[in-house]
Formats: structure tokens, C-alpha cells, sequence
């Protein structure tokens, strides 16, 4: 971890001020956070799930005001775009009501135009994760700062409907792979977005009534089988692996308390299975670029650390986070030094283009975590 080691305080504060600068920059007058501004495959899109959590970082950082009128400009996009599409809602919640199976195509988007359309290129769409994910940063941001955020009531109501139905269906994981698995870090996030929607207190009792069954349904279903036999959380139902996307389950969404003993075998297990020198690999058969180390998943490494009281271990990865960035105080998506399978890179940089530089996503965990750990500009 001695990458890192020579980098300053006053470094490290510096890196909090230029991601807010890369996150203002590139944010959309409409309120979107685009995924990276230029990578080809990403261009134009923004993804509930990366922008959730670009939210949080940019919500903790008060002292920069301008940081707090983005996250909440975010938030209000989210509540349109959802808001949008109430009726598809009611017919897919009707069409599951009466035991028909929806098509995985009918399904909402995973991730949206700036402008909140779905765009005419191709995607893994259906992904759970990221409705759960926006209402539970949502909740976070309004509980923290008492903001108000236009249309919040309306989305919620929507998106809670939406996961209240379909919490128990297969769909793509955070890394938009495997549809026809059930995904842990996908249940936590709906788990976490659904205890959220309800705290926030503007539910109807019908609304409120699915919640709570799908809250209780998901941890009956994790109890039972989502913890293998050498006691971590599974990256899906079935599956003895772990995934980096697992830690999210402990820190922030709880679905084990970091001092439960699933939530600390899990932090261990992909900590000794995953990271390497301060990265983190997503999961071991990773070829994405040859399966680099993501600068988000040390973040999320780091913040569990943070939370489990070992501040130490947790600036370590704070530190290799900002040893990523380039000299334009940019953080990629991921690193390419210790690839696990190198002979897959050239194919994907020869698909896409170079690694997304910069994602914003991995500029949002590097604001939590220096939040976390007192580092502000
Ligand atoms: C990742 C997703 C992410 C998307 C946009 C994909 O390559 O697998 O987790 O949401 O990029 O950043």
C-alpha cells in the first residue's frame, strides 16, 4: 500500500475539491449526472445507480454549497424520470397482481438520457439495484440537510411500488451481468431503498403494506440462502462466490450491522479475495478490460473499514484512490496494473476505447470516503 503513502493531507483535501469540480462540470443542466462524460458506451447516459451514489458524496460535503444544490438537483431528476413512468408502474404491478410474468424487456430502464429518455442504443436493462439505491440516497440526502427536493414524494411513492413487486425476480447485477440470477447486492440496495422509502414518511397504507412484506420477504430470503457455508453473504443466491458490490450490503445499506458476523466474514473475505495493494477486483472471473482494480470498490472498502472502526486501514485506501487519479485530477473507472485476465484488455479498449476517465461514480466514493475520514477542501 506504500503507492499511496506519500501523499499529503492537503492532497488528499485537494482531490475532494477538484471531484466536486468534475461532478459540477459535468452534470447536466437537467439535474443527470452522466456515467463519463466522453468513454463511447456510457456518453450521454446516466445510471441511477452511479448517480445515487455521486449524490452521497456530494451531499456530504456541506461546506462547498454549491455541492449540496447538486446532489438535490439530482434528486429531483430522479423523482421526473421515475414520476414519468407511474402508468408503466401500474400496469406491470397489475400484470404481476393478476400472476402474469412480465418480460424482462417491459421492465423500467437502467439507466436514462440526460433529458430522462431511454435512448436508442442497446442495453442490459433491468437492474433493480439502482431504484433501490436512488431512494435510499434520496432519504439520506433529505434526513441529512432537511432539503427540499422537488417532485421527491411522488417519485418515491413510484419507486417503491415498482420494487415492492418485483424485489424477488432475477435481473442484472450492479455489473449489468447474469439476468438470470437473484444478486445480494441487488437485494440489499432494494432492502435499503424500501426502509428508506418508508422513513421518509409519504406512503399510502397500501403502498406501505407491499413495503414492509417485500422488507421482511428480503430478509427471510437472505437468511435462508443468501450466506454460504464459510459464512459470507453469496454474490447471488446459489453461488459460493463473493463480489466486490457484497460490501454495500454491510456499508451503507445494513442489511447486516457491521458488527454482525455474516457482515464481518463478508468485509474480510473480499478484502483477502479482491484487493490487491489498495484496489479491488469486482469478482475473480472478471475480464472487463482484463478485470482491473476499481477505484469505487477500494471506496467501498474503505468506507466498511471506516465504519468498523479501523480508520487506519480505511485511509490506506483513500490513499490509493487518489494515487489513481491522472494529473488532470481524474479518477478512472478502473486500473490496469495487476489485471486478472490480461490477455482480455486489448479487446475492450479496441471495442470501446481507453478505461472511462473520468467516471464520476468513482469521484463520488472518494468524496464518502474522505468524508468519512475528516478529509474535506
Ligand atoms: C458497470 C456499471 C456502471 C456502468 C456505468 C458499467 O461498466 O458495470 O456498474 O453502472 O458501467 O458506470
Amino acid at each position: 500500500m506504500s503507492v499511496g503513502s506519500d501523499l499529503t493531507r492537503a492532497d488528499l483535501a485537494r482531490l475532494v475539491s477538484r471531484s466536486v469540480e468534475v461532478i459540477t462540470t459535468h452534470q447536466s443542466p437537467s439535474g443527470a449526472y452522466p456515467a463519463s462524460p466522453d468513454f463511447s458506451a456510457y456518453r450521454g447516459y446516466s445510471w441511477l445507480r452511479d448517480g445515487a451514489f455521486i449524490a452521497e458524496g456530494m451531499s456530504r460535503h456541506a461546506q462547498i454549497t454549491s455541492a449540496i444544490a447538486s446532489a438535490t438537483a439530482f434528486h429531483a431528476w430522479c423523482a421526473r424520470v421515475v414520476t414519468a413512468r407511474a402508468r408503466q408502474v401500474e400496469s406491470l404491478v397489475a400484470r404481476a397482481g393478476r400472476g402474469q410474468a412480465v418480460p424482462v424487456a417491459e421492465m423500467l430502464p437502467t439507466r436514462f438520457t440526460l433529458d430522462g429518455g431511454v435512448g436508442a442504443d442497446e442495453w442490459w436493462d433491468h437492474q433493480l439495484d439502482g431504484y433501490g439505491t436512488w431512494l435510499w440516497a434520496a432519504g439520506q440526502h433529505v434526513l441529512r440537510h432537511g432539503t427540499h427536493v422537488e417532485g421527491l414524494a411522488d417519485g418515491v411513492r413510484v419507486a417503491a411500488r415498482y420494487l415492492a413487486a418485483f424485489w424477488d425476480q432475477p435481473c442484472y447485477d450492479w455489473w449489468e451481468e447474469h439476468v438470470d440470477q437473484r444478486h445480494v447486492a441487488t437485494l440489499g440496495a432494494i432492502h435499503a431503498g424500501l426502509r428508506a422509502a418508508r422513513d421518509l414518511g409519504v406512503l399510502d397504507r397500501a403502498t406501505s403494506e407491499a413495503v414492509t412484506a417485500a422488507i421482511e420477504g428480503i430478509e427471510a430470503l437472505i437468511t435462508a440462502e443468501g450466506v454460504a457455508d464459510a459464512g459470507h453473504l453469496r454474490k447471488w443466491l446459489g453461488s459460493d462466490a463473493v463480489d466486490g458490490s457484497l460490501l454495500a450490503c454491510v456499508t451503507p445499506f445494513g442489511l447486516y450491522p457491521a458488527g454482525h458476523r455474516v457482515a464481518a466474514v463478508t468485509v474480510a473475505e473480499v478484502e483477502r479475495q479482491l484487493a490487491v495493494d489498495g484496489g479491488v477486483h469486482r469478482y475473480l472471473a472478471d475480464t472487463f478490460y482484463g478485470g482491473g482494480r476499481w477505484i469505487l470498490l477500494s471506496g467501498f472498502l474503505g468506507w466498511n473499514h471506516a465504519r468498523a472502526g479501523r480508520p487506519e486501514a480505511a485511509l490506506r485506501y483513500l490513499e490509493w484512490m487518489a494515487a489513481q487519479a491522472t494529473e488532470q485530477g481524474e479518477l478512472p473507472e478502473q486500473v490496469s496494473g495487476a489485471l486478472l485476465a490480461p490477455e482480455r484488455y486489448q479487446e475492450w479498449v479496441g471495442r470501446w476505447g481507453s478505461v472511462a476517465t473520468p467516471l464520476l461514480w468513482s469521484h463520488g466514493m472518494y468524496l464518502i470516503l474522505a468524508d468519512e475520514l475528516g478529509v474535506t477542501a
